[in-house]
Formats: C-alpha cells, sequence, structure tokens
C-alpha cells in the first residue's frame, strides 16, 4: 500500500513531506521520493529502500519559504523497486505522485510520446498526459480534469507543475485520500498519521472526487459539478491512525480484504480472459505438471491452488511444505514447474526448497507480497499479490490475496479449452471477490458475541471437503496461532478413520459446510459428530438444524466465492476469541512475521 502526502505553504515544505512520509512507514514501501516547486523551480529527489536513504539524497533540496510539495512512498506493483520508477514521475514541467493501478496505462501510453517514458509504471502516463491535455487547454485544472477523465482503474493522486506554481492538484478513486486545511496551509495525506498535529480539520475524499488547492483555498469538484468540501475534526491518535481506527492490525487488514482483493484482481481480470503483464505462455510451454512449495498459511493457499489446477486446468499439481519438501529427495522432473508461495518472500524453508528446484533446472514461479525479496530475485517469474504490508503475525490479506492469484493462475492455463459459459462464470465470479470480501456488520458482530462459547473446551476440530480442506486447515491455523487454544483441521470424510473417537460436548467442531460444492457429504460427517454428542458450529448459507450455533454466509453463485467469505468468518472468529482470552493479536507468543531461519 503505497503512501502519499502533499503540502501548500511556507513552512520547511521538505521537512513536512519527509515527516509524513515517517508516519506512512508502517504502510510498507520499497522506496521513496519528493518533490518541491518553489519561487518556479522545481526539485526532485528519490531513493530505493528506507527513507533514511531518500533524507541523505535530499540534503540540499528546498528552503524556508512559500512553496508546494509532494511526497511518496511505493509498494512496488508494476515495475521493479528502482529510482527510475520511485514517485513523484517527472514531465516537462509537472511531477505527480499516485496511489493505486491505472488499468489501462497501457492504452494510454500508445497515445504518447515513447521517448518522454524512463520508468517501467504504470503511473507515468498520468503526468505526460496532462502536459499534452494542457497543449489543448490554457487553464491546468481543465488539463488535469481531461487527464483524470481517461483514467481507469483506481487512483489517489497529487500533481503539481510549473503551470500553475501554488498549486496541487488532487483526484481521488477507490484509493484514500484526505485534504486538510489550517489556515492559508493545505496538506494532502493518504491516511491521517501525517496530518495529525498539522491541519484543524480534514475533508475524506469519496470516490470521484477531484479539484485543485492554492493557498487557503480548496476547490472540490464531482462529475463535472463544483461541491463543497465536508470537513470535520482529525483524529489524535497516531497509533489509532496507523491501525485506521481498529483494535488491531490484523482487525485492519481482515477489512482491508475487500479492498486489496480488487488491487489484485486490477489489469488481469479482462472480460474474456485471465492476463499476466508478468508472464507469456511461452513460459508454460511443456510443463506438465505443477509442485507448489510453501509454509503455514501460504501452504495452505497452495494447496487450494493445487485443487483448482487439476479442476480447471487438468494440470497435475501437488502442495508441498517446504520444510518436508527439502529433506526428502523429492523427484524433481523438469518438466514440472515449481511455484514458491511466499507472504514475505524471506521464508528460508521455501527459498531453500525454491534453490533446489533452481539447481533441477526447473521453471520457478514466485506467488509473492513483498518485490525484490530473496524468492523473488531467485524464481524465474513473479506474480505479485499486492496485498500491501501486512502487519499482523497472522496472515489474513495475504492468504486471499495468494488464493485469488492462484485461481486466476489456474483460469490462465485453462482458458484456451474451457467452454465460454465456464470460463465467463469463474471470471464473473472473480470479479465478484471484492464484494464478497466486504465484512457485513451484523456477521462481525454476531461473531464477537458467539466467540465467548468457544473459550476453553478440550480442542477444536475445523472439518471441511475438497477446497473447504485447506481451508480447515487455515481456519485451526489462524486460532492455533493467536488464541494458543489446540484445533486441528480435518478432512471431513477422515472424521470416521479415527478423530471422531474425541467426539463429545468439549470437543467444538466448526465445520465449512458450502450449498455449492458436497454438501450432502459434509452434512452426513456433521450428522455423525452431532449423534455423537460434538459441539457443531457451522458456517454456511443456510443453517443446519442439528448444529449448535451456526455463522451464516451470503448464498453465492460459486463455491469459491463461498470460500472467501468462509476465510473472513474463520479469521473473525479467531481473532475474537484471542481478544476475549487478552492475547495480543498482532504479535502472538513464539512467533515472527516471517521465519527466516530453519
Ligand atoms: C500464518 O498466519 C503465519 N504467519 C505463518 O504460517 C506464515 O504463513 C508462514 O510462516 C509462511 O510465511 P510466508 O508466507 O512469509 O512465507
Amino acid at each position: 500500500m503505497c503512501g502519499i502526502v502533499g503540502y501548500i505553504g511556507s513552512r520547511n515544505i521538505k521537512e513536512f513531506l519527509i515527516e509524513g512520509l515517517k508516519e506512512l512507514e508502517y504502510r510498507g514501501y520499497d522506496s521513496a521520493g519528493i518533490a518541491i516547486l518553489q519561487d518556479g523551480a522545481l526539485h526532485i529527489c528519490k531513493a530505493v529502500g528506507k527513507l533514511e536513504n531518500l533524507i541523505n539524497k535530499c540534503a540540499s533540496i528546498g528552503h524556508e519559504g512559500f512553496g508546494v510539495g509532494i511526497g511518496h512512498t511505493r509498494w512496488a506493483t508494476h515495475g521493479k523497486p528502482t529510482e527510475l520508477n520511485a514517485h513523484p514521475h517527472l514531465g516537462e514541467f509537472s511531477y505527480v505522485v499516485h496511489n493505486g493501478i491505472i488499468e489501462n496505462f497501457k492504452t494510454l501510453k500508445e497515445e504518447l510520446d515513447p521517448d518522454r517514458f524512463v520508468s517501467q509504471t504504470d503511473t507515468e502516463v498520468i503526468v505526460h498526459l496532462f502536459e499534452r491535455e494542457l497543449r489543448n487547454h490554457s487553464d491546468p485544472f481543465k488539463a488535469f480534469e481531461a487527464t483524470i477523465a481517461r483514467l481507469r482503474g483506481s487512483f489517489a493522486i497529487l500533481l503539481i507543475t510549473k503551470a500553475a506554481p501554488d498549486t496541487i492538484f488532487f483526484a481521488r478513486e477507490s484509493s484514500p485520500l484526505i485534504v486538510g486545511t489550517k489556515g492559508e496551509e493545505i496538506f494532502f495525506a493518504s491516511s491521517d498519521a501525517p496530518l495529525i498535529g498539522h491541519a484543524q480539520q480534514v475533508h475524506y475524499l469519496a470516490d470521484g472526487e477531484y479539484g485543485f488547492a492554492r493557498p487557503g483555498e480548496v476547490v472540490l469538484f464531482h462529475d463535472g459539478r463544483r461541491i463543497e468540501a465536508s470537513y470535520q475534526p482529525l483524529t489524535i491518535d497516531k497509533e489509532l491512525a496507523q491501525k485506521g481506527g481498529y483494535r488491531f492490525f490484523m482487525e485492519k487488514e481482515i477489512y482491508e480484504q475487500s479492498e486489496v482483493i480488487g488491487e489484485t484482481l486490477m489489469g488481469r481480470v479482462k472480460e474474456d480472459r485471465i492476463e499476466f503483464e508478468e508472464l507469456d505462455r511461452t513460459f508454460f510451454e511443456g510443463i506438465d505438471s505443477i509442485t507448489l512449495c510453501a509454509c503455514g498459511t501460504s501452504f495452505h493457499a497452495g494447496l487450494t491452488g493445487s485443487y483448482l489446477i487439476e479442476r480447471l486446468a487438468k494440470i497435475p499439481a501437488r502442495a508441498e511444505i517446504a520444510s518436508e519438501f527439502r529433506y526428502k529427495e523429492p523427484l524433481l522432473r523438469p518438466n514440472t514447474l515449481f511455484v514458491a508461495i511466499s507472504q514475505s518472500g524471506e521464508t528460508a524453508d521455501t527459498l531453500e526448497a525454491l534453490k533446489m528446484a533452481k539447481r533441477a533446472n526447473l521453471k520457478t514461479l514466485a506467488i509473492c507480497n513483498v518485490d525484490n525479496s530473496s524468492i523473488v530475485r531467485l524464481a524465474d517469474r513473479t506474480l505479485l499479490t499486492r496485498a500491501g504490508i501486512e502487519k499482523g503475525v497472522a496472515s489474513t490479506k495475504a492468504f486471499t490475496t495468494q488464493v485469488a492469484l492462484l485461481w486466476m493462475l489456474a483460469l490462465y492455463l485453462a482458458q484456451r479449452e474451457l467452454p465460454p459459459s465456464t470460463l465467463e462464470r469463474e471470471l464473473q465470479s472473480l470479479l465478484h471477490l471484492p464484494t464478497a470480501l466486504r465484512v457485513p456488520p451484523q456477521l462481525h458482530e454476531r461473531i464477537r458475541r458467539l466467540s465467548k462459547r468457544y473459550l476453553h473446551g478440550h480442542g477444536f476440530f475445523f472439518i471441511g471437503r475438497d477446497i473447504f480442506y485447506p481451508l480447515a486447515l487455515e481456519g485451526a491455523l489462524k486460532l492455533k496461532e493467536i488464541s494458543y487454544l489446540h484445533a486441528e483441521g480435518y478432512p471431513a470424510g477422515e472424521m470416521k478413520h479415527g478423530p471422531i473417537a474425541l467426539a463429545d460436548p468439549e470437543l467444538f467442531t466448526i465445520a465449512l459446510m458450502p450449498k455449492g460444492l458436497l454438501y450432502d457429504k459434509i452434512k452426513s460427517n456433521v450428522e455423525e459428530l452431532s449423534a455423537r454428542d460434538a459441539t457443531i458450529c457451522a458456517i454456511s448459507p443456510t443453517p443446519f438444524e442439528l448444529a449448535d450455533d451456526y455463522i451464516p454466509i451470503e448464498e453465492q453463485e460459486h463455491p469459491m466465492l463461498e470460500y472467501f467469505q468462509m476465510a473472513l468468518v474463520l479469521q473473525l472468529l479467531a481473532m475474537e476469541i484471542a481478544i476475549r482470552l487478552g492475547n495480543d493479536v498482532d504479535m502472538p507468543r513464539n512467533l515472527a512475521k516471517s521465519v527466516t531461519v530453519e
């Protein structure tokens, strides 16, 4: 999740921009930059890595006195983390910073002079398009308005230009942007934290809002019409601001899933196909099997992916736990694609397994959330999950974006052979993911109330069939790692092969009961448990009369949408139980966010 700051006024602009970017570091980034327009001169400074690098590089720019400035921390999605790809991006006399993804940037780029482009980013088209529009519009704001009218996708934009040296142009579509004021001073940021202690009042831009700001003046538009800003006082708690008002980073990241999954899909799910700009079909030529290798939650995503790939693409696929794979002397056949899945890109076991595949000359693909990480640098190709930084040790949005990407990969491999109607149903279901992952307030409140019943007992079984078996594993892991209660994920069909011996009222069974896949089978498994007096909590679109508790999900057209909704329920249930137990949800005992040692 990139970060944006902006300022108009007469304080030390560089200081405000840098301090503002520091407040956004928690969102994660791999490069940063600032641009300042003062006394008709444009100054820019960009650096890869931590803000210290930027601070050292920009020691000589900026000075006291009036000016306008913009700053950005970048989490790479299009183009590697390099200085050229860092924001702000430069035209001939304008600079732009941008959060989000310009989905139609390739089309726009074709209209513009290719010699002007120096980066691999989607963002750069904005500033070149603006300067071309400026040749058609004498008024810079009209040029800016014409520019954003051409953009498709998600964006929070700040643009400064010599054509309007006291102005910042801004726009918001599906990516947060806040404007604040204090007397003549104007502040911008992509979240509250940088504005705390500076702005007296703020307006949270809504989708489709855009405009320009000058000293003491913010002029707002929507659909071409002038509108009034609705200012409100600013929260003063920085920690609360970093958590976006949520109690924990984990809670914030659960709620963020609806937004970030949209970025995972952006530019990849087309009307009639899946397209990966990072891949071409020749990469998969000769591949006759796929090995998905990972640890923990990422392994659960990989196991889900193995079902999807076999079912949709008819390619043999198996999921491997990296720490096992490394020592089992696996058969590494040259026509096998090796897929390393990792949120951090630094997990030692997964990295070593990837090295084994590379030594055996297998083609390798990384599914990762951190560009430039060790696994990304080693793999032949990478698909980024674009989940933004995940602060909570218990993985949530990284998991759901991994599964979404694996679903897309399965379709990408299958789409030439799939019947058009099947492909259309899959694509439409994928596009429904941002809605499916929205947290209904009444659902969260129901789970919070229910959680008080599950604070003891001698253990939990999470059971599911087919793709809901890996999800059952994930639900058990979520609960274990933050509540410290014992839980096991199990294939529902396996209960009668031993585990049902544990069934009694103190054995809590969380049953994943999708309507769209093997419902009758899972129903009979749960009936067997109920007959032995196990305490059952059913997660399903319809109530199950034998369950002691029931958590509803919405009826869905596709079992994968039920999967994502159940993932949401499992994440919230684990969190609410852990909260009741008084545990540190974000930093559970004995755990690290990235296991970089064996
Ligand atoms: C999941 O909630 C845990 N944080 C852990 O299992 C994690 O998924 C595992 O360590 C793998 O990490 P990675 O995705 O960064 O490789």
